[in-house]
């Protein structure tokens, strides 16, 4: 008999084909978002499940007792969706999607890290709205990105493809704060500086893109404090969890002009977005898309099945997270 795998989203056509060789799957083709209760449920109803970043899995159901579920194979480098202590508690595997995603999520990054000091939201709204009447030596001025300095908070793998983006691609001086300083070759081959603090950085950044995981100590690491150590002329961008940034005094530091601008693809409560927010025009804003290639989906979809296959065949799975 083989497990039965329930997938919490659809997926890329060709990973819920593979799945479907070699577990009873369980999917949901119409692709609506499982309420907390139907998540659960499942943890009664399958052996594995595939999950991803919109499903919550908390400590009140993973220690309800008696699971069927051994393991949750998150979709996805993030796994601040599930308590991992408690999964650990239950008996529960919990495993990531590393790597794949890298390349992808970093250029998004850039990509907003352009758009916001560039305009290009503004740009294509007053296309659109009918109201671009011609060229102008005035019209929506940005900020050059080339050679200004760029703070990466947090070099993980994603950071630091950010970080080579930046520096190779655009000649920018990169400053880093991560938790342990990293090694003297991975800052050299970047031309980076460690920062052992962060407020230092913020306030030596023309750019700061953040880049760490979401996890206590990291909810809200960039506040109304942080924001007053910023540069008035710096731009803030997050790919990573929306509940780093303290989202209410961003909208403070954006609409009284504190820092210039943001670029977010990443929300406190998604996908809810403030609705002081959707009013502020130098701020740039994106659904999750950090990982949103077809390749990138299908790696990642294809690392959470290698992940369940290894597990069911009694091996360690390769993105062990507890
Ligand atoms: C990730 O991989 O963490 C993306 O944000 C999607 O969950």
């Amino acid at each position: 008999m083989k497990p039965c795998v329930a997938v919490t989203r659809r997926l890329p056509e060709v990973v819920e084909t593979e799945l479907a060789q070699d577990f009873d799957v369980r999917l949901n083709s119409p692709d609506i978002t499982f309420e907390p209760s139907r998540l659960a449920a499942l943890l009664y109803e399958a052996d594995g499940i595939l999950c991803t970043v919109t499903d919550r899995f908390d400590g009140s159901m993973l220690s309800a007792g008696s699971l069927r579920t051994k393991i949750l194979a998150n979709f996805g480098v993030g796994y601040d969706n599930i308590e991992t202590e408690a999964a650990r508690a239950a008996g529960l595997v919990v495993t990531n999607t590393p790597d794949v995603l890298t390349e992808d999520t970093a250029d998004l990054a850039v990509a907003l890290m352009l758009a916001v000091a560039r305009r290009v939201g503004e740009g294509e709204r007053m296309v659109r709205s009918g109201e671009w009447h011609g060229w102008g030596p005035t019209q929506l001025l940005g900020t050059r990105v080339h050679g200004k300095t760029l703070g990466i908070v947090g070099l993980g793998r994603i950071g630091h493809a950010v970080a080579r983006r930046a520096a190779v691609g655009f000649h920018m001086r990169i400053l880093c704060h991560t938790r342990h300083p990293p090694d003297r070759e991975t800052l050299d081959s970047l031309g980076a500086e460690y920062c052992a603090d962060l407020d230092d950085l913020l306030a030596r950044s023309d750019f700061v893109s953040v880049h760490t995981p979401a996890t206590p100590e990291t909810r809200h690491l960039i506040d109304s404090r942080r924001f007053a150590t910023m540069r008035q002329s710096a731009f803030l961008i997050n790919t990573a969890r929306g509940d780093i940034v303290d989202e209410r005094a961003l909208i403070e530091a954006l609409s009284t002009r504190q820092i210039s601008g943001a670029g977010l693809d990443v929300y406190e409560q998604e996908p809810s977005i403030a609705r002081g927010l959707l009013e502020l025009d130098n701020v740039v804003l994106l659904p999750h898309l950090g990982s949103a290639t077809v390749q990138s989906r299908v790696a990642m979809g294809r690392r959470a099945t290698e992940n369940l296959r290894a597990f069911f065949a009694g091996r360690p799975p390769p993105d062990l997270i507890t």
